[in-house]
């Protein structure tokens, strides 16, 4: 179909009636390690007309494998038990097997690719270094990022052995991930937007570039997302990636003139456009659109996840809307 791919982060998740069912039955934690299962929440979306399906998995299930204590609280978010401090809570951290530890993914791939059957590409994904850190420092979601930022400062030989060890689990999981079947991957740096654009380029940037890079002979689109990042565009396309994920702080043209237009676009609709009225929804995904201008590269997405709450009558609005404007846009262009 000649028309503007669309696909949401976080598209299996709550906001599915389907996925609240079968979290009624099944804890977080126990729905991601049975394959089966992960799978098929991996293709709940599909009925919506998505362009790809994304890893039913979570950023923090490598911090696990590490040793790191791992659980999803109800109403709290994530929360990782005796959060890294010093260079003996780093020497801790366990060398992951990817293979044996972080099988039940691999699984997972391989069990969605064949659900697919061709009829969807599927996304790998991975946490990137400086967000699975700040996790692992703070032991949990932060909103100043205070310990990160201390530890990154105070004690930068810990912090590159954090980070160092993170980039190598990164990158053998993302790795695993595509020889098992995942025909992209995305690197989420959610809260890379958190560090000024000198503190990124130094703490942050090295460690993602040597994850991007280290894909390069797969062949494989690497999708490079973070939030927050209208003032270092051009630093997030340093660190590499075919495909930069931008966020709606900025206006797409803009982004796109500072990150290169020989590198694609995902983005970037607010996931609150999805809770008004139809007639603004239909304007905001229209102005997204107008400003990507059918340019071969562009992928819609929303500039973050999509919200818990988000009415699923709307994702669909948007995924057909997406779909016919951008299919007859082309059209008039030829
Ligand atoms: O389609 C999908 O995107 C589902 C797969 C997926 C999950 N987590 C499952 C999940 C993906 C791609 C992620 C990535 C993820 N996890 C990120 C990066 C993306 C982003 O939004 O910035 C981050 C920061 C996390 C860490 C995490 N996991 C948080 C902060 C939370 C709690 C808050 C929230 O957004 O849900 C989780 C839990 C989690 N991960 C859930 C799901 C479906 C909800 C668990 C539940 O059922 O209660």
């Amino acid at each position: 179909m000649d028309a503007t791919p669309v696909w949401f982060m976080r598209q299996a998740g709550r906001f599915l009636p389907e996925y609240r069912q079968l979290r009624e039955r099944y804890a977080m934690l126990e729905l991601v390690q049975t394959p089966e299962l992960a799978a098929e929440v991996t293709l709940l979306p599909m009925r919506l007309g998505v362009d790809a399906a994304i890893l039913f998995a979570d950023i923090l299930l490598p911090l696990q494998a590490m040793g790191m204590d791992l659980a999803f609280v109800s109403g709290q978010g994530p929360v990782l038990g005796h959060p890294v401090q010093d260079a003996e809570d780093v020497a801790r951290l366990r060398p992951v097997d990817v293979e044996t530890e972080l099988g039940y993914v691999l699984e997972t791939v391989h069990t969605a690719r064949q659900m697919l059957a061709g009829t969807a590409p599927l996304i790998g994904f991975a946490g990137a270094p400086f967000t699975l850190a700040s996790y692992a420092i703070e032991g949990g979601g932060s909103r100043h990022y205070l310990r990160t930022k201390q530890l990154m400062h105070g004690r930068p030989e810990i912090w590159q052995a954090l980070l160092d060890r993170l980039t190598d689990v990164t990158l053998a999981y993302l790795r695993a991930q595509v020889q098992a079947g995942a025909q992209a991957v995305q690197l989420f740096d959610s809260w890379a937007g958190t560090l000024s654009p000198a503190d990124y380029r130094q703490f942050a940037l090295p460690y993602s570039r040597r994850v991007l890079s280290g894909l390069s002979d797969l062949g494989v689109p690497r999708i490079h997302f973070a939030t927050g990042t209208a003032g270092m565009l051009p630093l997030l396309r340093e660190a590499g990636g075919d495909v930069i994920s931008v966020d709606w702080r900025v206006d797409l043209r803009r982004a796109w003139d500072q990150i290169g237009h020989d590198v694609a676009i995902q983005g970037n609709l607010d996931p609150a456009l999805l809770f008004v009225p139809q007639n603004a929804l239909a304007q905001g995904v229209r102005h997204v659109l107008a400003q990507a201008d059918g340019r071969p590269g562009h992928i819609f997405n929303l500039g973050h996840g999509i919200l818990p709450e988000t009415p699923v009558g709307n994702v669909q609005f948007v995924v057909d809307l997406v779909h016919r404007e951008s299919a007859k846009a082309k059209g008039e262009q030829l």
